[in-house]
């Protein structure tokens, strides 16, 4: 692990509560194991890891104020739960604070949140690290997607959505939006 990864790690030790700061371990080795199985620059996934959620604990208002300060694209969905917006927020803070600027890290960093069509393979470790890391609570499917991210990631991220837009439909009771379904239906060819 090089220099700048571990002062990262420190500095989002004191800026995260307990709970957070173990779940982006947890989603940092995650991304780096499915880095190794898959040929991807572990550092990158490292950094993607740790980062994914360094704006989970702002409030909704300076999220949307941070996005629109970088004239970041909002959909209305997002509007709607600004809270959507942290992958994308912490792109922008981190991109500037670690002089990060690869833009596949930020990517994945931004869009970790529901995914999107055609994820590099950077972008779709990130999507399942966050899904299946350790700390994860066991919900229904879990033990597959688990098996399957080290299979065939893009099978694992159609799994990921499709127990995503389950939950939201049948337990949450709510709609999926616009561009998650879409999503879902590029994914759905893998499974
Ligand atoms: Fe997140
Ligand atoms: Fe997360």
């Amino acid at each position: 692990m090089n220099k700048e990864l571990q002062k990262i790690i420190s500095d989002l030790e004191d800026r995260l509560s307990n709970k957070r700061f173990r779940h982006s371990v947890g989603v940092m080795y995650t991304a780096a194991s499915l880095a190794m199985r898959y040929g991807i620059d572990i550092n990158k996934a490292c950094t993607a890891g740790i980062l994914h959620d360094y704006a989970k604990e702002l409030s909704d208002e300076k999220l949307m104020d941070i996005c629109k300060k970088d004239d970041v694209i909002i959909t209305d969905y997002e509007k709607e739960k600004p809270y959507l917006l942290h992958g994308k927020a912490a792109a922008c803070l981190v991109k500037n604070k670690y002089d990060i600027d690869d833009e596949e890290v930020l990517s994945a960093i931004a869009h970790h949140t529901v995914g999107k069509v055609r994820m590099t393979p950077l972008e779709a470790i990130i999507f399942i690290a966050d899904y299946i890391e350790p700390n994860r609570k066991m919900i229904p499917g879990l033990t597959e997607i688990r098996r399957e991210s080290f299979n065939d990631y893009n099978k694992a991220c159609g799994m990921i959505l499709e127990n995503v837009i389950k939950y939201i439909n049948e337990i949450a009771d709510d709609e999926i939006d616009e561009d998650s379904r879409i999503t879902f239906e590029y994914y759905k060819r893998y499974l």
